[in-house]
């Protein structure tokens, strides 16, 4: 059963290593699903595909929930698209800021980055977990100069400092509501609802694993969450990870 979201015991750490760690040891050590942990500032916060996450100490949201996802695991792919959508929805209900998704679930302002997500899971004693680690930068304004993407924050947006607590309880909420929807109805709710929140789809995008470089036409989202994929020859390809640059408007561009 699904715990209420508001049921959540929180962890909070002035400073740690990454709460996404925190919460993995956590998991292990058998917390219950909805556990949070928080931070003011992570000495090696991880991001996807191995990027750390660098920010400004006591300036932004730094976030994991842990979750315990009773689907098979063949379901699994869709949630980071869920966290993704959860956390544009979030913003868009308690700042009154519109935010984007780009795939699989960076959180943009036009092109610029507003926030990422980061999903590890694991098994222990034949429990299965899933740590949702959430980072949005709030009241950041200044930046290292060598971001891939380059960021933003909620400040830069409005021109005013935000709540970073006070974003913790309607995360939480929608997020809530999404998972219980993924529950009950499966992924393809999941993935029509990322598609509303995305500028993505028919824009002719750069896939970067390693030294592998695909370009080619963002067409879907697959029943798994991957990204569907025009090459110009016309061969489809499904992508399931990889570095994602939107290169233009549409495929003639
Ligand atoms: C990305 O690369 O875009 C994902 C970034 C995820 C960062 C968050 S901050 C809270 C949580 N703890 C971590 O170490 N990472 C995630």
């Amino acid at each position: 059963m699904i715990e209420p979201v508001k049921g959540h015991i929180r962890h909070h750490f002035s400073e740690t290593d990454s709460t996404n760690v925190r919460a993995r040891f956590l998991s292990e050590q058998g917390s219950p699903e909805w556990t949070i942990v928080t931070a003011d500032f992570q000495s090696m916060g991880r991001g996807r595909r191995g990027n750390i996450w660098i920010s400004e100490s006591g300036q932004n949201l730094l976030l994991s929930v842990i979750l315990r996802p009773q689907r098979a695991m063949e379901y699994w792919g869709c949630i980071p698209l869920l966290v993704g959508v959860a956390v544009v929805d979030a913003l868009a209900e308690a700042e009154s800021v519109g935010s984007q998704l780009k795939w699989p679930n960076d959180i943009m302002v036009d092109s610029r980055k507003l926030g990422g997500v980061l999903i590890e899971t694991g098994e222990t004693d034949g429990q299965r977990w899933m740590v949702a680690g959430i980072g949005l930068n709030v009241n950041q304004t200044v930046f290292p100069p060598d971001c891939k993407i380059p960021p933003t924050s909620l400040a830069m947006e409005t021109g005013k400092k935000h709540g970073i607590d006070s974003l913790i309880p309607p995360l939480l909420d929608t997020l809530g509501s999404w998972y219980r929807t993924w529950n009950d109805f499966g992924n393809a709710k999941i993935i029509a609802a990322w598609k509303e929140r995305t500028n993505m789809i028919g824009k002719t995008v750069l896939i970067q694993s390693g030294t592998s470089k695909l370009i080619g036409t963002m067409h879907d989202i697959a029943a798994d969450g991957s990204m569907v994929l025009y090459g110009k020859d016309g061969t489809k390809r499904n992508i399931f990870a990889g570095d994602v640059t939107i290169l233009s408007m549409n495929d003639s561009e």
